[in-house]
C-alpha cells in the first residue's frame, strides 16, 4: 500500500510515465499479462526437470514438440522473447520499398519493421476503431484493401495479429483467415501469424463462430496454423511462460537464414534465448493454455471487469477483448486533445487515485511518425491487462471501485506534454509534465 502523496511523489520522479514506476509502488499491476502469469505446480515441476545441455537438451525437443503439437511448423527457432524471433524475420524479409500489412502491428512489431525501413501498414475492419461497436471479430482484417496492397505494393509477407492487442484484444475469424490466405495464395505471398493469443483467439472462435461450438480448441489452433506459413510468438502470454518464444516456418531457405541471425544474437538453435528450464515450463504451459475450463475462467473473468466498467458508465471497447479491457479515454476524457495524452491521463489518474498500473495504448504509443511528424492515434485507449492467474476478484472489484471514483471526477483531470522522448518507442521512456 502507498499514499496518494507518496504516489505523486511517485509519478514526479517518473515523469509521469508509469514505466518508470518501481513495481513494489503499485498495487495491482495491470500493465501488461506478458510474463506475467503465475506458474503451475506443473510449469514449475518442469523448472526442476530442466536439462541445460548446451546442444540438444532434453529440454529443446520437450518444447519443439509442445509447439509441433499446436502448430505443425517444420522449423521450430527458439527466441528469448516475441520481438527477437520478429527482429530476425524482418531483418530477412523486410528492408527500404517493402510494405508489411497486419491486421494492426504492436508496437514492438511495428518498431521492428520500420528498423529495417519497410512500412507497418493496418488493414483493420473499419468496426474495429469504433469502440462501442459489438461486431463479434474486429480482429478481422479488410480483405479488399489488402488484394490493393497485395496487387500494388511489394510486400514480402502479410501478417494477422491473434488476438489483436492495439485494437482491444479482439479476435480473428476462420472466415476471415481463410480469405487473407486466399487473397495471399492469389499473389504468391506467405501469411505469417503473431499468435501471442492465439488460445483466446480459439476460444472465441468456439464460443462466436459457426461451426465450431463442438470443435476442441486445440483443433481450432491447429487449423489456424494450417492457415498460414509460419508464425512469431512471445511465450510470455498465452503460453503460460515468464520468459520465452519462438519463430516458427516451413520455408527451409528462410529458416536457414534466419537461423544464422538466431546464432548471431540469441544463441544455438536449441535454446535460442531461453535457458532449458523456461522451455520446460513453456512446454507444459502450451499444454495448460488451451484447457478448456481454463479459458472459460480466463474470458469471463476479463468480461466481469468489462461489463462492470460499462454497467458504471465508463466507455469501454467492445465487446470485451480476450487477455484485457480496454477504456476509450478519448470519449470518456473528450475535454482533453488527443495530442494532449487523454490515455496518458486517464492512466496516470488511475496510479495517483488507487495505484493500479494500467497502460496507454494510443497517441503516446503511436503517435509519432516515420517522418517525425506527430498524429492523433486512431483511438486513444487504456489498457487494463489482466496477467494470467494471478489476481483474485477482489483485486477486479477494487479496480472498479478506484474507476468509478476516477470517473466522478474526470472534468479535474488534465492533459500532458512530453518533455523527453526518445527516437523510438517514446512511450517506453518518454517523460511528461501535467499541462
Ligand atoms: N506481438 C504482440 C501482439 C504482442 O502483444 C507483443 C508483446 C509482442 C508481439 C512482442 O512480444 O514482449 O515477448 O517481445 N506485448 C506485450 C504487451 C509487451 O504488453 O502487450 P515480447
Amino acid at each position: 500500500m502507498t499514499t496518494r502523496d507518496e504516489r505523486q511523489e511517485e509519478l514526479e520522479r517518473a515523469g509521469y510515465n508509469l514505466f518508470n514506476v518501481p513495481g513494489p509502488r503499485v498495487l495491482v499491476d495491470l500493465l501488461t499479462d506478458s510474463g506475467t502469469g503465475a506458474m503451475s505446480s506443473e510449469q514449475w515441476a518442469g523448472l526442476q526437470r530442466g536439462d541445460e545441455s548446451y546442444a540438444g537438451s532434453a529440454s529443446w525437443f520437450r518444447f519443439r514438440d509442445a509447439v509441433q503439437e499446436l502448430f505443425p511448423f517444420e522449423h521450430v527457432i527458439p527466441t528469448h522473447q516475441g520481438r527477437a524471433a520478429e527482429k530476425i524475420l524482418f531483418s530477412t524479409l523486410g528492408g527500404p520499398g517493402k510494405t508489411i500489412p497486419n491486421n494492426t502491428h504492436f508496437d514492438t512489431t511495428r518498431a521492428n519493421v520500420e528498423f529495417t525501413g519497410a512500412e507497418a501498414l493496418d488493414l483493420p475492419v473499419p468496426e474495429a476503431l469504433v469502440p462501442s461497436s459489438r461486431h463479434p471479430f474486429k480482429g478481422d482484417m479488410e480483405v479488399e484493401a489488402l488484394r490493393r496492397v497485395l496487387a500494388e505494393r511489394d510486400v514480402p509477407v502479410v501478417f494477422m495479429t491473434l488476438t489483436n492487442n492495439s485494437g482491444g484484444g479482439q479476435p480473428v475469424s476462420m472466415a476471415n483467415l481463410r480469405e487473407v490466405r486466399a487473397a495471399c495464395d492469389a499473389a504468391g505471398v506467405p501469411l505469417f501469424l503473431d499468435a501471442c493469443r492465439f488460445a483466446e483467439n480459439a476460444w472465441f472462435v468456439k464460443l462466436r463462430e459457426e461451426g465450431y461450438a463442438d470443435t476442441p480448441v486445440p483443433e481450432i489452433v491447429r487449423e489456424t496454423a494450417a492457415l498460414a506459413d509460419g508464425m512469431t510468438m512471445s511465450a510470455k502470454k498465452d503460453p503460460l511462460g515468464n520468459i520465452g518464444g519462438w519463430l516458427a516456418l516451413n520455408d527451409d531457405g528462410l529458416a536457414d537464414r534466419c537461423r544464422t541471425l538466431l546464432i548471431l544474437t540469441e544463441g544455438f538453435p536449441t535454446y535460442g534465448g531461453m535457458a532449458g528450464r523456461d522451455m520446460d515450463a513453456i512446454a507444459q504451459g502450451l499444454r495448460e493454455a488451451v484447457d478448456e475450463d481454463y479459458l472459460r475462467y480466463r474470458i469471463t473473468s476479463t468480461a466481469y471487469l468489462g461489463e462492470a466498467l460499462d454497467k458504471a458508465g465508463i466507455p469501454v471497447v467492445q465487446p470485451p477483448g480476450g487477455h484485457a479491457i480496454y477504456i476509450d479515454a478519448r470519449s470518456f476524457l473528450s475535454h482533453i486533445e488527443p495530442l494532449e495524452y487523454p490515455g496518458q491521463a486517464l492512466a496516470v489518474a488511475l496510479y495517483l487515485e488507487g495505484g493500479i498500473r494500467g497502460c496507454e495504448i494510443g497517441t503516446v504509443m503511436f503517435g509519432r511518425q516515420p517522418d517525425g511528424s506527430e498524429q492523433p492515434a486512431p483511438m486513444d485507449l487504456v489498457r487494463l491487462a489482466i496477467p494470467r492467474r494471478t489476481y483474485t476478484q477482489s483485486h477486479v472489484d477494487y479496480v472498479i471501485e478506484v474507476c468509478e471514483y476516477v470517473a466522478e471526477r474526470t472534468s479535474e483531470l488534465r492533459g500532458l506534454r512530453i518533455v523527453e522522448e526518445p527516437p523510438a518507442l517514446r512511450h517506453f521512456t518518454a517523460r511528461f509534465e501535467p499541462l
